[in-house]
């Protein structure tokens, strides 16, 4: 948000911003209290939640330890109504399980240009081991693989994507995590005509083990870089537009092809920028929790590892290929699995861009061909 707010994507006035399903609104007093100071002064900021005892705790939270910058509301009500009640720049939403029945209000109760965050905590259903309610609520079917977290993002994106161009509406995604019972996306929404119909372009196929016709295709249509070897890749993208077979257990999708986020939103999540920001440190303001030296460090700690890798996969966030590195030995079936770092390193010596990624697996990010990628491993490999 920080760095939303400073890039000047929400304007250069006041920011109204809902925390939709905010319980008892932890998120919008980070906001007040975290946020840079100019930053704060200009929010205006909701707790929304269908539970009135949840934001009486909120209030009484508030009473006693004041923000002391921006404004607080609250907001009574259900969400899948009570957010069409004004514009937001900026609306959050975090439910238990799903977040598709508040997709839709939530897309147009957004101002002309916005930003929707939604939280997805249904993750059996996004990573594919449900796979009815899948298929029920998203419309999608995911290979319960290495890659499963990005697809379920994926998936997560595609639904954020199409409830945006139902209303006339595209996206840009800033930022897309996994964090051990949840998945995030955050996206810029515009009202945009000619960008809603080109949605078509950003959804697709993943394809496991696909055979030398579905690379090709995926090289024509620009998913995977053009390959002199003969070798095929674990897996790839393929258009939307692409004849795949219903009970193919190779394919998952549809889902978000393009980029997860934003090269510049992401670089601004250095660790540095997370401690500044919310890392707390001892004596710095009152402390209720009289917490030890030990568990600021720890906190600082905990802060610092939440948002490691993101900065730098920035630099690599539009790349073809998201490879686990366990997945590649055994893939390979020779080695073990190399050091993602040094898979990096290597192929950002050769002139290809690469990236240890922010993922649930040790694994790295390249828009190397697969033939630079299988050089690298057995250097690496050789070399251990
Ligand atoms: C997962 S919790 C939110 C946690 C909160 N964002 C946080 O970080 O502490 C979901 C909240 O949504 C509220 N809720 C569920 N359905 C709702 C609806 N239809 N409209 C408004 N609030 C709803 C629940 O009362 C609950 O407080």
């Amino acid at each position: 948000m920080a760095h939303a707010i400073e890039s000047g994507i929400l304007g250069d006035g006041k920011i109204r911003a809902l925390d939709g399903l905010s319980a008892s609104g932890l998120r919008p007093r980070r906001w007040l209290r975290e946020l840079p100071e100019d930053a704060a002064a200009r929010l205006i900021a909701t707790a929304g939640d269908m539970d009135q005892n949840s934001l009486d705790w909120g209030a009484a939270t508030e009473a006693e330890f004041p923000s002391g910058r921006g404004e607080l509301h609250s907001l009574l009500g259900d969400l899948r109504t009570s957010v069409l009640s004004q514009g937001w720049h900026w609306i959050d939403i975090d439910p238990f399980g799903s977040p598709v029945p508040f997709l839709d209000t939530a897309v147009q109760a957004l101002a002309r240009r916005g930003v929707l965050e939604v939280s997805a905590t249904d993750t059996a259903a996004l990573t594919g081991s449900s796979k009815n309610p899948l298929m029920r609520r998203y419309g999608a079917r995911v290979r319960l693989d290495k890659l499963k977290h990005d697809s379920g993002l994926r998936v997560l994106m595609a639904t954020v994507a199409r409830a945006a161009a139902r209303h006339d509406r595209s996206i840009t995604p800033l930022l897309s995590i996994w964090d051990s019972h949840h998945l995030r996306v955050s996206v810029q929404v515009r009202r945009v005509m000619g960008g809603a119909n080109d949605i078509e372009a950003s959804l697709g196929w993943r394809v496991f083990s696909p055979d030398q016709s579905e690379v090709d295709a995926s090289v024509a249509a620009g998913l995977l870089p053009a390959d002199s070897g003969s070798d095929l890749p674990i897996r790839c993208f393929l258009p939307l537009s692409h004849p795949v077979a219903r009970g193919d257990k190779r394919v998952s999708g549809p889902m978000w092809i393009g980029p997860l986020g934003d090269a510049d939103t992401m670089a601004s999540m250095s660790q540095e920028r997370a401690l500044e920001l919310c890392g707390p440190a001892a004596g710095e303001a009152e402390d209720p929790a009289c917490w030890s030296e030990k568990q600021f460090e720890a906190e600082r700690r905990r802060v610092a590892r939440a948002v490691r890798n993101i900065a730098e996969e920035s630099q690599a966030i539009d790349a073809a290929h998201l490879i686990a590195v366990d997945e590649l030995s055994s893939w390979l079936e020779r080695g073990s699995p190399p050091s993602p770092a040094k898979m990096v390193a290597h192929l950002q010596k050769q002139g290809h861009c690469a990236a240890v990624s922010h993922y649930a697996e040790p694994s790295f990010s390249t828009d190397a061909p697969w033939s630079a990628i299988l050089a690298a491993f057995d250097e690496i490999t050789a070399g251990e």
